[in-house]
């Protein structure tokens, strides 16, 4: 299968020496990753586009006749990240059209396989960026000015890869093209392994956000000062990580501090500022931000984005579900640019491939060859009913 193929040659781009991957937006992992797309378009006579966002798509007919049944992922990735967080939505988008083709499908309505722009933010912080500004729900010059690890804003980085940031911003007219999105993802959890099912299909995307705490003290000597006389800014963020994990448990959500900036970051001084960055999510928003409220309340907090509840549209999952053999219906605490296209009015689906661990955003993450090859078919099927759907 064809999917085999593009798998191996997108494997090494960008894979650690721990055996993870740094595939930050821009980077030159991720510019190899867009030639690389670019090459596959190219091999299959398909239209390729870069829309003013970064976000690449390559089309099977003309989106400005009608709009089409769009399918595709991200290929970026969080720091030490897994190999099919985003990659296997965007290679499996690539096989199914591979797949129609052989089947002699000749789709009424233009196809379209999309690679989002930064999905994880894990370079600039805001995650879906590429979605979240071609929707317009982010504001351009907030996204320009965003600064990563090295201080280079947005602006910066991509004018050092041939883009133009003033370009950034709302596209109402890629997002005419989208008639209909289906994305593939590996499941990030353990539902469709405790169901023995290969494949489910999405109902909804958690409520959630990520926060960043401010902890200002005063650095000094670790030797001389003496304990009354210190302002460590260490002790009340130590005191925030064990509070969000009761908070958590007490309301219900998970809550994680999965990155820390640490100044001056010497092992002989006490800090003088302490930044982290706490990731909450749960069934119920209310217990969210009520969890960053307590959390929060010795820092100066900042909310640097907000993912609302995403309800996929319930007849169109459960038609899917039937059209795929009755595959099970699941919800999901992770974050995908289909919940930023639902939530911008796009009848939109997910599909997921079992992932026997359910561990995600590591490198221990995976997915069996027969399940994404399984996958490949699904998806193909969903294109087809969601074509139907955009005929009728
Ligand atoms: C994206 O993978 C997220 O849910 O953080
Ligand atoms: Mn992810
Ligand atoms: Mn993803």
């Amino acid at each position: 299968m064809e999917f085999d193929g593009m798998w191996v040659a997108v494997a090494d781009v960008g894979r650690d020496a721990r055996g993870g991957y740094l595939r930050d937006a821009w980077s030159a992992a991720d510019l190899e990753l867009r030639e690389w797309f670019r090459q596959e378009a190219g091999r299959r006579g398909l239209d390729l586009r870069e829309d003013r966002n970064g976000n690449l798509w390559a089309w099977w007919g003309d989106p400005e006749a009608r709009p089409g049944v769009v399918t595709g992922s991200h290929l970026d990735s969080v720091r030490q990240g897994g190999a099919y967080d985003g990659p296997l939505g965007v290679v499996s988008a690539f096989a199914a059209i591979d797949l129609l083709r052989e089947q002699g499908v000749r789709p009424g309505v233009p196809l379209g396989v999309a690679c989002f722009t930064d999905e994880e933010g894990a370079r600039f912080g805001v995650p879906c960026m590429g979605s979240r500004l071609l929707t317009g729900v982010v504001e351009p010059d907030r996204a320009r000015g965003l600064t990563d690890d090295d201080g280079d804003t947005m602006a910066d980085v991509l004018r050092r890869a041939g883009r133009d940031p003033a370009a950034l911003g709302a596209d109402p007219e890629t997002r005419r093209h989208i008639g209909a999105f289906v994305e593939l993802h590996v499941e990030q959890g353990r539902a469709l392994v405790d169901m023995d099912a290969p494949i489910g299909v999405a109902t909804s995307i958690w409520p959630h956000g990520r926060w960043r705490l401010d902890f200002a003290g005063r650095a000094d000597h670790a030797g001389t000062t003496r304990l009354a006389d210190r302002d460590d800014p260490m002790i009340p963020f130590a005191e925030a990580v064990l509070s969000a994990r009761t908070a958590a448990e007490r309301r219900g959500v998970v809550a994680t501090v999965g990155k820390v900036r640490v100044s001056p970051g010497s092992a002989n001084a006490i800090p003088g500022h302490v930044t982290a960055w706490l990731d909450v999510r749960g069934e119920d928003e209310h217990a969210v931000r009520d969890l960053v409220a307590e959390v929060g309340a010795g820092a100066r907090v900042g909310c640097e984005s907000w993912s609302p509840r995403v309800e996929f549209d319930p007849a169109l999952a459960a038609r899917l579900a039937a059209a795929l053999g009755g595959a099970p219906l699941i919800g999901t605490g992770a974050g995908h640019d289909a919940g930023i296209l639902a939530a911008a009015g796009v009848p939109t689906a997910m599909v997921f491939v079992r992932n026997p661990t359910g561990i995600s955003h590591s490198p221990e993450e995976h997915a069996e060859p027969a399940d994404c090859h399984a996958g490949v078919a699904a998806l193909a099927d969903a294109i087809k009913e969601l074509a139907d759907e955009l005929l009728v």
